[in-house]
């Protein structure tokens, strides 16, 4: 079986207050995107990205590709109005160009613009001798609390056993899409589809540096890991 990478770059990044699609807000010299696909491309087990656009999308070609001369990966505008319903439209680009049921595909959010090759070179050494897959994944550190609507705790939650999950989430496509299929656009990653078929996906620590770029102060952190 191959391995394949899945951006799903499609969202309007509507909590980062950026005025535009997130993924292509520029740090450290060029956007996101662009950051998040030079990593993948940097790790040669897998044989190829697709990249999920939105069909509106008209800034790719000027801005990402703009920014990785010789970049040879796959787009297409298949996005939908979820995140899953993006990363399905990219299963099913997958497929018409030739991947099968058994294949693995690595889905990344184009907002974790952090990732590097040793992570995701972690993840394939974990996960291609499982039966089912994983994530990369971080021990929350933090003391975890319930909060109310008006801002006050209504409990602690024992942190011991909780991860915070990330992308890349790592499963073979043919599962990865009856699972996604069967919950639908709710399911917020991989990961929960999986484990609501009854499988226990492999988690797999990665770092605190691979976080989801959300809110208008992530920007100025990622591009200080970024130029750093
Ligand atoms: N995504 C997508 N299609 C959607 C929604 C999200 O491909 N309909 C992608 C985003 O582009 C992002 C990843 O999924 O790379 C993770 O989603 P998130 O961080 O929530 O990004 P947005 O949905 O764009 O941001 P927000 O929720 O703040 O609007
Ligand atoms: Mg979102």
């Amino acid at each position: 079986p191959r391995c394949f990478a899945l951006v799903p770059a499609a969202g309007i990044g509507e909590r980062s207050g950026a005025g535009m699609p997130k993924q292509y807000v520029e740090i450290a010299g060029r956007p996101m995107l662009a950051h998040t696909l030079a990593a993948l491309a940097a790790v040669p087990r897998l044989v190829q990205t697709l990249v999920v656009l939105s069909p509106a999308d008209d800034r790719f070609e000027s801005t990402v590709l703009a920014a990785l001369p010789g970049y040879a990966g796959w787009v297409a505008r298949v996005g939908g109005a979820s995140r899953a319903e993006s990363v399905l439209g990219g299963l099913a680009e997958l497929r018409r160009r030739g991947a099968a049921d058994e294949d693995w595909v690595l889905v990344h959010d184009a907002a974790r613009c952090l990732l590097r090759p040793e992570w995701v070179d972690a993840l394939l050494d974990a996960c291609l001798p499982d039966a089912v897959g994983g994530l990369l994944a971080q021990p929350i550190a933090d003391t975890l609390k319930a909060g109310d609507a008006a801002g006050r705790v209504t409990a602690t939650i024992d942190r011991r056993d909780k991860w915070a999950a990330q992308t890349p989430q790592m499963f073979r496509l043919g599962l990865v899409e009856r699972a996604l299929r069967q919950m639908g656009a709710a399911a917020t990653d991989e990961a929960s589809a999986v484990e609501a078929l009854g499988l226990a996906p492999r988690l797999v620590r990665a770092s605190m540096a691979n976080f989801k770029v959300t809110w208008p102060e992530d920007f100025a952190l990622a591009a200080k890991l970024l130029a750093g």
